[in-house]
């Protein structure tokens, strides 16, 4: 199944939306994530799922080296152009996060200081959590020893508690949601199957990609301070660190 992220007519409503939505918080975050994980400039951050840049180019003039993977070329073209505005520099990578290790090289063992992941930007997406655990490990693999990885997604408890009987787009037995384009979408269908993880689920995801030190938190947009997480929130955000030693 394709992303709807590989649609361009999707990406193109999808960055109007985004950029309402999300661009006028970007700063908050951006403060919030550097205490969270401890950075100084120059340190390297890699920015997984970028979209437009938002993260990286507020990182980037903050004086960090930053790496932003994304699907859509779309997103990666407005990420580059946005950045040369901003008069700063970003190196932007295509390809699904599914791929990290291939898309970084020799940059895929050891070689940032700390990983983000904002939005609902590839986990639970990839098709099974097997895949997902892959894709947090290549992230833990990628980090310097002791750095962190902070990923918002989802709140799956909040899905189960609106389940309903008959409501056929939830399968809570596989805690997979089937998400398509409404009725009134213009182009092809577009469909697709997200595996929705409770914070108890994600906690383990992390801990089998060996991550350590798991924090799980409530998230809302521009304003991330660590909150606890409602059932009812939307997002959660969960913070994980590589082993200080060998793993
Ligand atoms: C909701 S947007 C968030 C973008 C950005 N992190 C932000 O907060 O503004 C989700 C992003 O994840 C990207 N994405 C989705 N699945 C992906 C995958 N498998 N690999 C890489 N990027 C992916 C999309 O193209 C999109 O840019």
């Amino acid at each position: 199944m394709k992303s709807p992220w590989e649609d361009p007519q999707f990406v193109e409503l999808s960055l109007k939306h985004l950029d309402a939505k999300f661009l006028p918080g970007t700063r908050q975050e951006v403060d919030f994530l550097e205490t969270a994980l401890g950075l100084t400039p120059p340190a390297k951050v890699l920015d997984l799922g970028c979209g437009a840049g938002r993260h990286a180019i507020e990182l980037a003039r903050r004086g960090y080296q930053v790496v932003g993977v994304d699907i859509s070329p779309r997103l990666l073209e407005a990420a580059r152009q946005r950045a040369a505005q901003a008069g700063v520099k970003i190196t932007c990578l295509q390809g699904s996060v599914a791929d990290l290790p291939s898309l970084l090289g020799d940059a895929a063992e050891a070689a940032f200081d700390a990983a983000i992941s904002i939005g609902e930007a590839g986990l639970g997406a990839l098709g099974g959590w097997q895949r997902d655990v892959a894709f947090l490990r290549a992230v833990r693999t990628a980090l310097k020893p002791g750095r962190g990885l902070v990923l918002t997604t989802f709140n799956g408890l909040r899905r189960y508690r609106q389940w309903q009987p008959g409501d056929q787009r939830f399968d809570f037995l596989r805690g997979i949601q089937k998400w398509e384009t409404p009725p009134t979408w213009q182009g092809t269908p577009l469909r697709e199957a997200v595996r929705l993880y409770i914070p108890a689920e994600a906690r383990m995801l992390f801990e089998m990609a060996g991550f350590e030190n798991v924090r799980i938190y409530g998230c809302q947009p521009g304003q991330f301070e660590g909150q606890p997480l409602r059932i009812d929130d939307i997002e959660m955000m969960i913070i994980g660190n590589a082993p200080r030693g060998e793993v």
